[in-house]
């Protein structure tokens, strides 16, 4: 049972819930010094892995500006949360998303080189026009994190450095479980026995390339699309929740879900509508408001996640990103990974475009 009390720490940091969230936890610290902080969490991993998985999976640590002169602290904290922290050199990535030293970080921005584009402006609802946008599809992009790799990573660490105002390029997440616990037992038996088709938006397979006739692009066998559960069990809860990606992330070609009628008017694209539709009504959801000097901690297992929209001439946003992995559940046990060439072909071959 989730406790709404913060317990202070002889160490001089604070773990307690989110103020007016559902779930998630907040963590901060009375001290701003890295290497303390690094250390604090290391002697208290346990606590904080607890207090992680018991708020769903989902952490907001505060005040740790100093990552921005020590990055590698920041592969350092990840560590707590998997035994392995990704190389993105050696995964689906473009190489204009590498930062420049540290090969565990991903980088986020809509500056050069990266260049990544904020989600298009959502829909505003005509009676609540100021209200942020938050169910699919007025809000889209919704996914977990590379899920077109088997095993997907299973958490996300994502670092503010610089940020659009208050109101813009919020990150929401929502929570899996708890939607798959509201739907009908008939839904979730029917559900636990599907499997949806994961693909990189950048290879022709997504809703709007097969929309717009865009050539489907020939793959080698590590960038094939993956199969995964559309509901997971959590290896270390037990808790059962919906695993679906937005339109981009999915394979519209193929599928979007195993032995559906496939293609962008079959049933495996309406049941995806559905489902993303019921996983993101607002009870499923929390809004984060950024601070810079924020790391915020996402299960990729359990949680869906997308940034919202923000004023991308106006303004630089600058995130860097760690995943972790090594504990994906039964389903994947024993398996190798699925992105790494067994040909000594690049990792990236033909996908230079991403
Ligand atoms: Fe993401």
């Amino acid at each position: 049972m989730r406790s709404n009390r913060s317990i202070t720490y002889p160490d001089c940091f604070r773990l307690g819930p989110i103020d007016g969230s559902r779930f998630g936890a907040r963590l901060e610290f009375e001290t701003t010094d890295i290497d303390a902080i690094v250390d604090i969490c290391n002697r208290h991993a346990e606590s904080i892995l607890q207090g992680f998985y018991a708020a769903q999976g989902l952490m907001v640590i505060k005040g740790l500006q100093e990552i921005r002169k020590q990055p590698q602290a920041l592969v350092e904290l990840s560590r707590i949360f998997g035994p392995e922290v990704e190389n993105y050199h050696e995964t689906l990535t473009s190489p204009r998303f590498f930062h420049d030293t540290v090969p565990e970080l991903l980088i986020l921005s809509n500056r050069p080189p990266c260049n990544h584009p904020p989600p298009p402006k959502p829909t505003r609802s005509a009676s609540n026009p100021g209200a942020l946008a938050i169910r699919f599809p007025q809000q889209v992009n919704w996914h977990t994190d590379q899920s077109y790799r088997r095993p997907p990573p299973d958490i996300t660490l994502l670092f503010a450095l610089e940020l659009p105002p208050r109101d813009q390029g919020q990150t929401l997440f929502a929570d899996g479980s708890a939607a798959f616990a509201a739907l009908d037992a008939g839904k979730q038996q029917q559900l636990k026995t599907l499997h949806g088709i994961h693909a990189p938006s950048w290879v022709g397979r997504s809703r709007a390339a097969v929309e717009n006739n865009e050539p489907v692009l020939d793959l080698l066998p590590h960038q094939l699309p993956q199969r995964h559960p559309l509901v997971r069990c959590h290896p270390v809860t037990g808790a059962l929740s919906l695993f679906i990606c937005e339109e981009k992330q999915m394979d519209y070609v193929d599928g979007p879900v195993v032995g559906l009628t496939p293609g962008v008017e079959g049933a495996g694209a309406g049941l995806i509508r559905e489902l993303l539709s019921h996983a993101t009504q607002q009870k499923f959801v929390y809004a984060h408001e950024w601070e810079v000097g924020d790391v915020l901690v996402g299960d990729n297992r359990n949680l869906l996640h997308c940034a919202t929209w923000y004023d991308a001439e106006q303004y630089t946003r600058l995130m860097w990103r760690t995943t972790v992995m090594g504990n994906p559940g039964a389903e994947y046990a024993g398996e190798p990974k699925s992105w790494l060439p067994r040909d000594g072909s690049d990792v990236m071959a033909g996908m230079e475009h991403a």
